[in-house]
């Protein structure tokens, strides 16, 4: 019937995973679209907490059929290793995951060109070093490995040593040792044979449930800040991250897009480098981080965090075309005391009130200043249950992006969460 697209409307770790969890099981399918192990999503149920990277999140409800599809990069180390963590849960994954046999391959040769660059630059970008960025690079090259590559050992070794042929003036250059292409096409053959009965047409099963009339729930990665076109370039993913790449990246036409939610904490933060004209420093930052818990759900790293920024946000909801936004993290702002959103930037005395192309290092935020609540508020299932400026607050986010807010998470929890609904009604 149709497709409802979920992305991250900020820098990252909005809560994509709480929300993909609650939403999958009103839908047929539930289709992760972009990224690679660069994401790490996060599914609390009952108290006990799962961090997928790979998988998509409706996984722990049994009935719920997911596909990676082609727009992603795999690593199928990690995909394995996820694949059997979850079976030691007991959550069983055979016969309703499906992973596309055209999503590109991340080869050691990718980690390794991602550590020996960022190495190189300092870490500037502060990328996650799963070998995001390579892989994609290979793939725009025309030189990449895909999945049902690893299926047709015949053409592996020839495939590798092709693609390490290209990147070995590179990796000399970067004083990185050259892989070894046989070992890898041998390793990877083997992996390939571990995850052959997942591998399939993923584009057609989409495209087939599209004209079938099933309700597909497409899973974004990253967030709309970090996208490749309209992120703070270049600390930005190499990715499509905004709604349209649910249709590049899974295969299915625009016109089969009739909802997207974008995900956004009721405050900022951002892991790694590039802009973030809100942030905190000092105590007050490190006080935000220790309420939210913000500690990389990949890498484990300290977020950067700051007061809401509405202007990043009027972005996300214009590029994304966003019908709703799902508010997380409510509860973390409880207690703090007067709240702050950034309404506009002012740059050399003039307002913007979506980001620039650059002037970054001179925005000034024009903070508007709302009064705080006081919590917990984590038990509210629906939004009148709010304390009267949690309610204020939410509705002044609303009207500053010009978009309404649906769901409000108020705890990591999948029960904690207020007015939610079927995602896939008009
Ligand atoms: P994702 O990458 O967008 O899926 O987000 P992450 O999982 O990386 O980061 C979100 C973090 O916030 C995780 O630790 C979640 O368990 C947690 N979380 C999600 N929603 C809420 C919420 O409403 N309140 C609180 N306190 N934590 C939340
Ligand atoms: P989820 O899906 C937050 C950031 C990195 C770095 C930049 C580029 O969990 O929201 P990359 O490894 O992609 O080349 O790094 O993007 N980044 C994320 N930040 N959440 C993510 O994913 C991220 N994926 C990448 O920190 O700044
Ligand atoms: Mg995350």
């Amino acid at each position: 019937m149709s497709a409802t697209v979920v992305v991250g409307a900020q820098w990252g770790d909005e809560g994509k995973g709480k929300v993909v969890d609650l939403y999958a099981p009103y839908a047929d399918l539930v289709v992760r679209f972009a990224g690679g192990a660069n994401a790490g999503h996060t599914l609390v149920v009952r108290g006990e907490k799962v961090v997928l990277h790979l998988i998509p999140s409706g996984i722990l409800h049994p009935e719920s059929v997911c596909v990676i599809a082609q727009g992603t990069v795999l690593d199928p180390v990690v995909l394995l290793h996820e694949i059997d963590a979850l079976e030691q849960r007991g959550v069983s994954v055979r016969g309703r995951l499906f992973i596309s046999d055209r999503a590109h391959v991340v080869l050691p040769q990718h980690r390794l060109l991602d550590e020996l660059n960022e190495a190189k630059t300092g870490g500037a970008i502060g990328t996650t070093k799963r070998g995001i960025g390579p892989t994609y690079q290979d793939k725009a090259a025309r030189r990449g490995i895909r999945m049902g590559d690893l299926l047709r050992k015949d053409v592996l070794a020839e495939k590798v040593r092709a693609n390490l042929d290209g990147w070995a003036p590179v990796i000399a250059h970067l004083g990185g040792t050259q892989p070894d292409a046989l070992a890898i096409a041998e390793t990877y053959a083997g992996h390939g044979d571990r995850l052959r009965d997942f591998v399939r047409d993923t584009g057609r099963m989409v495209g087939d449930a599209v004209k079938a009339g099933k309700k597909l729930l497409m899973e974004g990665a990253q967030g709309s800040m970090l996208d490749l076109d309209h992120g703070t370039y270049p600390y930005v993913t190499s990715s499509s991250a905004v709604a349209g790449g649910a249709c590049t990246g899974a295969g299915i036409g625009p016109t089969a897009v009739k909802k997207v939610i974008g995900i956004s904490k009721a405050y900022a933060t951002r892991v790694g480098g590039g802009p973030f004209p809100t942030e905190l420093h000092g105590e007050e930052g490190e006080s935000l981080r220790k309420a939210g818990g913000e500690y990389g759900a990949t890498t484990g790293r300290p977020r950067r965090c700051g007061w809401l920024d509405a202007p990043a946000l009027r972005m996300a909801a214009r590029v994304n075309g966003m019908t709703e936004i799902a508010l997380t993290k409510l509860d973390v702002l409880a207690g703090r005391g007067e709240l702050k959103i950034c309404v506009a930037y002012s740059i050399d005395g003039v307002e913007h009130d979506e980001p620039p192309y650059d002037g970054w290092d001179r925005i000034v935020p024009v903070y508007e200043t709302l009064p705080g609540f006081d919590g917990p508020i984590s038990h509210c299932t629906s939004r009148d249950e709010l304390p009267a400026a949690a309610r204020s607050y939410v509705e002044r986010i609303e009207a500053l992006v010009g978009c309404p807010i649906g769901v409000v998470s108020v705890g990591p929890d999948r029960a904690q969460t207020a007015g939610l609904r079927d995602p896939f009604d008009a």
